[in-house]
Parts: C-alpha cells; structure tokens; sequence
C-alpha cells in the first residue's frame, strides 16, 4: 500500500485500487487546493503500475457541493475546473466516482466526466448554478445531455432541480446504488471495474440527441416565466452545442460561463446565497441553547396556527392554546390541514404525518403549558392583553422556559417587563404563513440573555428558517423599513402616477407584486389599523396621503372583499377599481394638486432610494448587526428580487453618492421626508460601501 498526502486530496492505493480521497470541509468544494489535488493525483496513480482502476470518494458530508463560491470574482487560478474535469474524462486508467451527500455543480461534473458512477442511497445529485446565475461550466451541460434524455437534462440545468440516487439511477446520470461508507463502495467498485462487473464509458465520446424543438421550448418557457434572469437562457443556449465534439462544446459552454460570471445576476444571487448563512452569525450564537422540544403555542388564528405547523414539521411537541375548547379543537383541526396539504405536496409522508400529529394537542387551559420549553405567545396586536397573558406565564412556565411573542412592532421589553423574569422573553417575529414564509426575526430586548437568543436560533435552525437578529424599534428591521418606503407609492399616487404604473414599475423591477397589489392581498385594513395608531405620534410636518383611509371607510380591504385598489372577480386578472380612480381624482382635486407623473425610472429611484435611506438608518442604530442580515429579511420575508441580493447589496450598486444626489433633489419637495442618513452620507464621502460593513 502506498500512500501521499496533501492537505485537501490523498491517494491511496489498495491492492488495483487507486483513490482519490477528497477532504475539503465542510462540503468538498472544488477551492485550488482540491484542484491542484486531483489532477496530481490522477497522474500519480495513472504512474503507478499496480493500479487497475481508479475511484475517487469524498470525506466528511458530501462527495462534492460544487465550485468554490468564495473564488468566484477573483483572478482564476490553474487549474480550473474544466481542466481537472477534463484529466479525469482522459485518464488512461478508468475512473470512477463514488458519490455521497450530495453531488453539485462542479462536483457533479467532476462525476459526470468519471468513467462510471455510484451513488449511495439518499445522495441528491443536481447542478444548482442558475440559482447563482451561472450555468455548469466545466461540461455539466455537454455530458448530462450525453447520458440522460435532452428534456430532464434541460429540466434539470435550467432548474437546479436535484434529483435523488433512486431518480439519478432511473434516468442514467448514475450507474448503481452502493451500500457501506463511501470507502469501501469505492474499494468495491474499483474490484468491480477490473472483474468486468461495472462498465465504463468515456462520456465525452457518446451522442448527445438534440432536438431543436426541446430548446426552442425551454427557451421561449424562460423567456416567459422569468424574463429577468439570463442564466437559465444562456444554459439552454450552451446545452445547444452538445451535438458538437466535446472539446468545442465544452469551449462554448465555458464561454457563456464566464459571461454570467460577470452579471450583476450572479453578485446579486450570491449575496442572496451568503445573506441566508451570514444570518447565523450571532454575537450570542456561542451560548449553549436551551431545550426547545415541546412548545406551548397561544393564539389559533393564522399565525398560530401556522408557528404550531412549523414547529410539529420540525419534530417539536406542540400544545396551541385557545380560550375555549371548541377553538382550540378548530386551531388543531387548521393544523391537521396545513399538515395534510404538506402530504400532498409531497413534502410529508402520511407516517410522519401521523407521528407529527401524534405530538399535538389542543387545550383551552394555560396551566398545561407548566412543562413546555417553549411558549410562543401569537395573540392579537394588543399590549394589554399580550402583558396580561405573560404575568399568567410567568406564574406558570417551569423555571428556564423561553417565552417567546409573536408580535411586529410592539416593545419587546414592556412585555418582558410584565414578568419577573424578563431575561427569558424574546421576540419572535414570524411572517405569514409561518410554515412556509422562512423568515423570522428574533428580536432582542434589553434583558434577554445569550443563551435565550441562542434557544431561538437553535429553534429557527431546527424549522429551517432564516432568522435574523434585530433590536427592539417599532416595527423591527423589515416592517420599520416598509412603514418608511411604503410611503413613497402613496406620494407618487397623489402627485399624479396612476396605481397601476407604480406597480408595473415596481413588477417591471423585479418586485413579484407592486405595492398597491401587495396591499390588496394583505388586507387594506391592516395598514389602516397601523395608521390609526400612529396617527397620535404623527408629525406634523409629514405629508399624510388619505386615500388608502377613504377606500377603507368604504369597507374595501382588498381581495378577501373582492375589492380594493383593483376589483377581483372570478379570474385571476386583476382590473383596476375606478371608485378607487375616483377617489383618487377626489382626493387631488381637494388638495389643489395639478397631477404629474413621473417616469417608470423614477419611480422606482424613489421607491428603492426611500428603502434605502430608512434601512442605512437601521444599520446605522445597531438594529440590524450588518446591512447583509437587512438584506436577508427583504429576501426571506418581502418578496425582494433575488438576483438584486437585497436593498442593500442593491444600494451598493447605485452608490451612496448617487443616493445622497437624489436624496438631496426630492427633499426640495419634501425635506421632511427626505433626509440624507448619516451614514449613507458617510459611506458617500469615504467613497465606500455597505459590503464594507458586513
Ligand atoms: N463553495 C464554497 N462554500 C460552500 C459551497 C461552495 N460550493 N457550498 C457550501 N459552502 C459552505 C457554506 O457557505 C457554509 O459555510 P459557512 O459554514 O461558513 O456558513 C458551509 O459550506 C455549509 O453549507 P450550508 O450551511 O449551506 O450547509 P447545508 O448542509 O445546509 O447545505 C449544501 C449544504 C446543500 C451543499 C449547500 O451549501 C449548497 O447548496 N451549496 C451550494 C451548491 C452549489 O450551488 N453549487 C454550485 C456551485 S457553482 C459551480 O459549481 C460552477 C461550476 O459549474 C463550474
């Protein structure tokens, strides 16, 4: 047995066998290190008269997540990815790939140039580049189409869909299902190339069967569905020239790579990437979490019911707590159906949908929540009775309980203070519906310890949710931020600009709704309720715009009344309301204002540089830790286009000293209104940037 090492790559040769073992924590990634690794090691073992075959295996979680993302933007560095991808597909000995966890990106192209592959039971194997918007750029396009049907193959670059081993096996992108440790399925299927038992292929040398009409319709589906991203586009494109020789393909495969390398897309996408990982990042993060496997949840509505969801879907034991026994019944009877409509979507089995339902249950009586980890507090926005149910806790939980509210703007230490153990109380802002929105902020109050803030992240981890850190302010980061920008679509109402254009506009962007539509589905009402509240605080110098009041005294709160900015009948269109045109109109005339619209451009400079200027101040308070966890919450929780990676990232792209520009030219309108940050204003002066500040 001989032996070599170096940091990320080892060979081993075992009796024929020659591996290649890959040891990059935590996922393989393809970095230098693995690269320079391999190629070594292929000429080593191809120079080593024992070896019959070769196989490479993975360390550790995966076989391979793909390209080092971290590289991606610096100068490349040799060899790259193709070259090694293309020393394994040449190699005069065979080689093999033993995958494991999960086969991406680079790592399933590194397999996909393998002479043969086998794949452990349960790995999931994809090529997820357009979700970074970029397409696999060392072959994956030229040999998936050489092994699988041309419309999986294009479903499955064009989607980052991943598929499991089973699937994988099915259609041909695999060639068996090993048992055992990755080790000795690679032992094993080194044995079996040299018996004869596991046949190998150069893939580069099969027959790729394009049919145009495939292409022509994956094109024209992406031009349709996602007009905005150009990856899923290019990587059709570059599946096209397949039908060519390898090394041509490959070469125009690699072209349009480096084009999407370049995009804003794929800064933008990840950002979008590194904004869900870097959320993880906690000043408390270090802290030894408290228990969290059963959990009390107060409140049925749709919020509860959907934390309880969440939470049985995490393998928690849940109790939801209502105020009479028939209201708890139906919360539990909500959740049983939010559970099977998991099954049906195929994201539950009905036996874990039995066990889950096994750990609910349904009470109307608080004290049975005296042994839970856990109480998730998720009544109605009242502080009074919020304060009243947390002296009842405080007289209840076991000593140690995190008590955890649910609330969007109200101050998380008047409700911590209602108990004599404030140090336990968090603030756990879900978004709606809390099973499926991924977002949640936690939110911080002043007597919140470490290892309470770390309960909850622990618990967010368990739901796969991204949970980002905010302080205590009205509204937290995302709804204080909205309540500042929001503004601005009701200012460019009232001056002129139809609801439709600002929407349009906004949609046009990259926005999945406009705001005006987002506020028909949400429920006018809720907007309303929030204005009533502020409206004792409300400056007077601030432009107070009626209109959204009027529709609501009119009873019209949007699609669940059929009716609001737009009228909503039986199809999904949406037609704009013209008693809202009238209105609006009203609402002009009586404020003696002479309508202008402005530009698509513009509206959108306004909506996103008042975004902007209110989440810099977030930033700047220390309510959000970095502007990248501001980011996140827009991506996870409002519906901000990916490919922009989030206000933020987005700001960086304009600049600071173009925001402070256009900042400085509207506040002649309105200088209440719009006012320069003052470290947006910084940022502008040092030349710098919100990537600095993560
Ligand atoms: N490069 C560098 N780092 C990576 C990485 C990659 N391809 N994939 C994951 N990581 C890092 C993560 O950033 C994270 O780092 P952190 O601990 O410092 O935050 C760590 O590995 C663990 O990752 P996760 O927290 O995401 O762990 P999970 O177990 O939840 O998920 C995963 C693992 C499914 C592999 C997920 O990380 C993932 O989807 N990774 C990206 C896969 C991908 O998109 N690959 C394609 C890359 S592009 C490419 O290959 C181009 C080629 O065609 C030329």
């Amino acid at each position: 047995m001989s032996h070599s090492e170096t940091q990320a790559v080892r060979t081993e040769v075992v009796g024929k066998a020659g591996l290649i073992i890959l040891n990059n924590p935590p996922v393989n990634a393809l970095g230098l290190k693995l690269r320079e690794g391999i190629v070594d090691a292929l000429s080593e073992l191809n120079g080593d008269a024992n070896v019959e075959a070769i196989v490479i295996y993975g360390e550790g979680k995966a076989i391979s997540a793909g390209a080092d993302i971290t590289e991606f933007g610096k100068t490349p560095k040799l060899p790259t990815l193709p070259e090694v991808v293309n020393a394994i597909e040449t190699s005069e000995k065979p080689v093999a790939t033993v995958l494991h966890g999960v086969a991406l990106g680079g790592g399933l192209e590194v397999c996909l140039a393998s002479h043969a592959r086998v794949a452990l039971k349960g790995t999931l194997l994809g090529l997820p580049e357009v979700t970074l918007g970029l397409l696999p750029g060392a072959g994956g396009t030229q040999r998936l189409t050489r092994l699988v049907d041309l419309e999986t193959a294009i479903d499955l670059i064009t989607s980052g869909r991943k598929v499991d081993a089973a699937k994988a096996l099915e259609i041909g992108l695999v060639d068996q299902i090993g048992q055992g440790a990755p080790r000795d399925v690679a032992l094993k299927a080194a044995n079996d190339i040299i018996e004869g038992d596991l046949k190998t292929r150069v893939t580069g040398e099969l027959t790729a069967e394009i049919d145009v009409d495939v292409l022509a319709a994956a094109q024209e589906k992406y031009d349709r569905k996602r007009p905005k991203l150009i990856a899923p586009i290019k990587a059709v494109e570059a599946a096209s020239h397949a039908a060519k020789p390898i090394q041509e393909g490959a070469k125009l495969e690699r072209e349009l790579f480096l084009e999407l390398m370049e995009s804003p897309d794929r800064q933008g996408l990840i950002h979008a990437f590194s904004a869900e990982r870097a959320t993880r990042q906690f000043p408390e993060a270090g802290a030894q979490p408290r228990a969290c496997d059963t959990a009390g949840v107060i409140g049925g509505g749709t919020m509860g019911v959907g934390i309880a969801t969440a939470m049985l879907l995490a393998g928690i034991t849940v109790t939801i707590l209502e105020t009479s026994t028939e209201r708890a019944d139906n919360a539990k009877a909500a959740i049983e159906k939010n559970l099977a409509s998991a099954v049906k979507r195929g994201k539950l089995s009905e036996k874990a949908r039995d066990e889950r339902l096994a750990s609910l249950s349904a009470s109307a009586d608080l004290t049975d929540l005296s042994d839970v980890d856990v109480v998730v507090e998720a009544v109605f926005e009242d502080l009074a009775v919020k304060t009243e149910i947390f002296q009842k806790l405080d007289k209840i939980c076991k000593p140690g309980a995190v008590l955890g509210t649910n609330t969007s703007y109200l101050d998380v230490n008047d409700i911590a203070a209602a108990t004599s153990r404030p140090e336990s109380v968090v603030g756990l802002h879900f978004f709606s519906p809390a099973h499926i929105m991924r977002l949640l902020e936690v939110v911080v109050a002043d007597k919140t310890t470490d290892d309470v803030v770390a309960t909850a992240l622990a618990m967010a981890a368990r739901m796969k949710k991204v949970a980002v850190r905010s302080g205590v302010c009205d509204g937290f980061i995302g709804n204080r931020i909205l309540a500042h920008y929001r503004k601005v679509a009701d200012y460019l109402l009232l001056d002129g600009n139809s609801f439709e254009q600002v929407d349009k506009a906004l949609e046009d962007f990259g926005f999945a709704m406009g705001p005006f539509a987002v506020g028909d589905l949400a429920g006018l009402d809720i907007g309303w309720a929030t204005r009533k509240r502020k409206a004792p605080t409300r400056p007077a110098e601030e432009r107070y715009v009626t209109i959204a009041d009027h529709i609501c005294e009119n009873g019209w709160f949007g699609r669940k009344t059929g009716r609001g900015y737009y009228l909503y009948g039986d199809s999904k269109s949406r037609e704009p309301n013209p008693d809202v045109v009238e209105i609006v109109e009203q609402v002009r005339a009586s404020e003696g204002i002479e309508p202008r619209a402005v530009s698509d451009e513009e509206i959108v400079s306004r909506y996103m540089t008042a975004m902007i200027s209110e989440a810099s101040r977030v930033v700047e308070e220390g309510i959000a830790l970095r502007p990248i966890d501001v980011d996140a919450v827009f991506l996870f929780g409002y519906g901000f286009p990916r490919h922009l990676g989030g206000p933020l990232n987005y700001a960086d792209r304009v600049g600071a000293a173009q925001l402070v520009a256009q900042i400085e030219t509207y506040a002649k309108e309105d200088p209440h209104y719009w006012q320069v940050p003052s470290l947006l204003q910084k940022l502008a002066d040092s030349n710098g940037s919100f990537a600095d500040l993560n």
